[in-house]
């Protein structure tokens, strides 16, 4: 489907399509309607801005009462890495003691964001506190995470679409995909 997008010229490699990415969600919501069966209640948190199309995905896709909430973090540092230092920009509204709580992010890559973010909510007391994430770059990883809900291992390369950008861009992508080169050369910061 995306072949008709004016984006196409700039993706190098589909790395992951849509109707992939769909099946993926389906089973992960299937999954955790099981798993919160019993609890009924769940609440999302999902990791602004990346997660802000997986989030409206899964959710559709787990039957079960669940309320959303946000938080906006930011590693300080530009450019395509994580440096480790976490900032939270924007906090929950919610108070999450008590609580079943699942973060819902789109790419682990060093696993510092979430590591650091997990230790921030565990300290509100949630009844539980699990993760899921679309993507993981397990050659990236420098500290161990445990990440209950997985939706694809990826090498090692920078990906948008599908929520994930460059530059602010490609967010919209349907697929997940690999830019040209040429593209991160000529893109304003
Ligand atoms: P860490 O290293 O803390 O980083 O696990 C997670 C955050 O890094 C960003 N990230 C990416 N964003 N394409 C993106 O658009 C990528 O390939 C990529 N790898 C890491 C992302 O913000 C994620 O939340
Ligand atoms: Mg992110």
């Amino acid at each position: 489907m995306s072949e008709m997008s004016s984006m196409m010229p700039d993706v190098q490699e589909v790395l992951i399509p849509s109707e992939e990415i769909q099946q993926k969600v389906k089973d992960l919501g299937e999954q955790i309607t099981r798993d919160y069966r019993e609890h009924r209640r769940l609440l999302l948190v999902g990791v602004l801005r990346g997660a802000v199309i997986v989030m409206g995905d899964l959710m559709r896709r787990i039957d079960l009462p669940c309320e959303i909430d946000f938080m906006e973090v930011s590693s300080y540092g530009a450019g395509t890495t994580s440096s480790g230092v976490v900032r939270i920009l924007k906090d929950l509204e919610e108070d999450i003691s008590g609580r079943h709580v699942l973060i819902v992010e789109d790419i682990i890559d060093t696993g510092l964001t979430l590591s650091y973010l997990r230790r921030s909510l565990l300290a509100r007391k949630p009844a539980s506190l699990e993760i899921c994430a679309l993507l993981s770059k397990p050659a990236r990883r420098r500290v161990e995470l445990d990440v209950k809900y997985l939706g694809f291992e990826i090498p090692d390369e920078f990906v948008v679409g599908y929520g994930l950008d460059y530059a602010g861009c490609y967010r919209n992508l349907p697929d997940i995909c690999i830019l040209k080169p040429e593209v991160f050369g000529g893109a304003a910061s």
